[in-house]
């Protein structure tokens, strides 16, 4: 079954169109990566489907229920959907264990000790159990995100999207956070992820999606996409994130060879 169709999805903020007929589908079970340059409206895309962002025109239907619809509840859709983004957005202050707890109190209205445990079992899956009692600022970047993600995974959501999950890391940080999405992959949850982790996705993704200046511009398994994409304009980008890369890596290795 299909869990998510988008379309000819156009979006955009007040006089921009950003979204430029956007069509996609994801069935359940599916883990898809979505790469393309800034400003292609990766963002945007995964706003609109929790209608963050409200579309001009087009439709989304989560399931077979019309996401863009007036008559749609849009919390029913956002409890069933884990939204991970770049910068952890953890309350600062409150402790790890109080983050993951309040949504699981508040909109899945747990008694206290069913969302404990909730919470306890998924802060173990991520391995920041240990960590339950520290704020935000006490932890690493990469701790954070992990405990964001466990905060998404405490809804049991049938959808997660995740928005450059580890662009605000440091190289070291990465890894560690790319290894819990891995697991998280495993288990059969739907993935719409943004990354351009390139190795990442080329091991978890069972489709890529190049977008540029608001449309999709290929799509494929990513065999495909990755070592022989159709579109020069794919090719083009991905080159410039290899080089990328490739620079970081040498600038790397030559101040640690300092
Ligand atoms: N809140 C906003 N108000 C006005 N314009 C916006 C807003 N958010 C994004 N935009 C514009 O919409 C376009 C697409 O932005 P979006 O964030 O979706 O791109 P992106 O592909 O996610 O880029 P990046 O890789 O840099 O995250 C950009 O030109 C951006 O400037
Ligand atoms: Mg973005």
């Amino acid at each position: 079954m299909k869990l998510l169709r988008v379309v000819k999805l156009v979006a955009g903020y007040k006089n921009t169109i950003v979204l430029r007929e956007v069509s996609l589908e994801v069935d359940e079970g599916e883990k898809v990566v979505i790469i393309g340059p800034s400003g292609s409206g990766k963002s945007t895309l995964l706003k609109c489907i929790v209608r963050l962002v409200e579309p001009i025109s087009g439709k989304i239907f989560f399931k077979n229920i019309e996401v863009t619809s007036k008559n749609t509840d849009i919390k029913k859709i956002r409890q069933k959907t884990g939204f991970v983004f770049q910068n952890y957005n953890l309350f600062p202050h409150m402790t790890v264990l109080q983050n993951i707890l309040l949504p699981l109190r508040v909109v899945k209205k747990m008694s206290r000790e069913e969302a404990l445990e909730k919470a306890e079992s998924v802060l173990e899956k991520v391995g920041m159990l240990e960590y339950r009692d520290k704020y935000p600022l006490q932890l690493s970047g990469g701790q954070q995100q992990r405990v964001a993600i466990a905060r998404a995974l405490a809804m049991d959501p049938e959808l997660m999207l995740l928005d450059e999950p580890t662009s605000a890391l440091d190289p070291e940080l990465v890894e560690e956070v790319l290894d819990i999405l891995r697991k998280v992959a495993k288990q059969g949850i739907t993935l719409l992820i943004v990354t351009h982790e390139l190795d990442f996705a080329e091991d978890v993704a069972d489709k890529i999606i190049f977008m540029e200046n608001g449309k999709i511009i290929e799509e494929g398994p990513p065999h495909e996409i990755l070592y022989n994409p159709c579109k020069q304009r794919t090719r083009i980008f991905l080159k410039r994130i290899l080089k990328k890369r490739i620079n970081s890596l040498s600038h790397n290795y030559n101040s640690s060879a300092k």
